[in-house]
């Protein structure tokens, strides 16, 4: 009988504020994979807003699976996939690195590389270019990271943030390349020390878990969010309702176009309601931090073990 798996990989917001390319925390929303080997490769996309006219060569899927078999000297058998995603595409919700992730798995598996979760941050962080997103995709939790110049990422882990998270999901796309070009190329010294200062705010405050002084330097971003906000969909006024109806801080997620709020958890239903009402053309999702990371489940006779 032949192998099945099923790899599930959680999406994530990236630098809550200020952490830009540093900070990442992973939410209860879900790409999944089910792979079983095959004589020719298909990916069959189940979930409807993934786009289906994609060829194999082009699938992102594919090409970092191929790519990270490459780097070990192994060839990728050919794959039939089943995708499912809860993460919408473009929107600052971590699709692309969940992609790479998972795809880093599925090389993983099907050629037997026995990679420790180590080369996956790193494999992942240095495709990404970034280690944000990925490394909150590979552990789950929150995660504080850097990538040094040769591409080896040291993460600081960080669980059981007790908050919640509302998204406020735009319905246009924002490439994260669109979104980088508009950041300048330099800062003078004096910003860059308020900046960094307010940076480093957010991450001891993250890591006392103070919720009220996370949503205060979440809001105090100096990096990117002055010059992307324009980018964005009701920016403002999503900060300034999401704060009268109770949110600690709100922030871009990622590069956008996705607004994030936290929140206490005791006030989530009625948060997303007002919200919801406020601004009617936003899908409003109510998300927790995800506590697993990746997770890789064998199928046997189609059932899970
Ligand atoms: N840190 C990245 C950015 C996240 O803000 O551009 C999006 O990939």
């Amino acid at each position: 009988m032949s192998k099945k798996w099923q790899i599930t990989v959680p999406g994530s917001t990236a630098n809550l504020g200020p952490g830009f390319d540093s900070i990442g925390l992973s939410l209860n929303l879900y790409l999944e994979l089910t792979v079983s080997i095959a004589e020719q490769w298909e990916i069959i996309h189940v979930t409807d807003h993934l786009p289906q006219d994609i060829v194999i060569e082009d699938h992102l899927i594919y090409t970092i699976a191929k790519e990270t078999a490459a780097r070990f000297n192994k060839e990728l058998p050919p794959c039939r996939i089943e995708m499912r995603s809860e993460l919408p595409y473009a929107r600052g919700l971590g699709s692309s690195a969940a992609a790479i992730v998972a795809a880093i798995e599925l090389a993983n598996l099907v050629c037997n590389l026995q990679l420790s979760t180590q080369d996956k941050l790193n494999i992942s962080s240095q495709i990404e270019g970034h280690p944000d997103n990925a490394t909150a995709s590979v552990l789950g939790g929150l995660t504080i990271s850097q990538m040094d110049e040769h591409g080896v990422v040291d993460t600081i882990h960080i669980k059981d943030l007790d908050a919640s998270f509302v998204v406020f999901i735009p319905n246009i796309e924002l490439k994260t390349s669109k979104a980088r070009k508009v950041l300048p190329e330099q800062f003078d010294r004096g910003y860059a020390v308020r900046a960094s200062a307010n940076a480093n705010m957010l991450a001891a405050s993250l890591m006392l878990k103070d919720y009220e002084r996370i949503g205060r330097y979440m809001e105090s971003d100096l990096f990117h969010e002055p010059f992307r906000s324009k980018l964005i969909p009701n920016f403002d006024e999503i900060h300034c309702a999401a704060k009268d109806a109770g949110a600690y801080g709100t922030a871009l997620s990622g590069a956008g176009p996705t607004v994030i709020s936290i929140i206490p958890n005791d006030i989530g239903e009625q948060f997303v309601v007002k919200m919801k009402k406020q601004f009617p053309a936003h899908e409003i999702l109510l998300t927790k931090p995800d506590h697993r990371g990746i997770s890789v489940t064998e199928v046997l006779n189609d059932v899970l073990t």
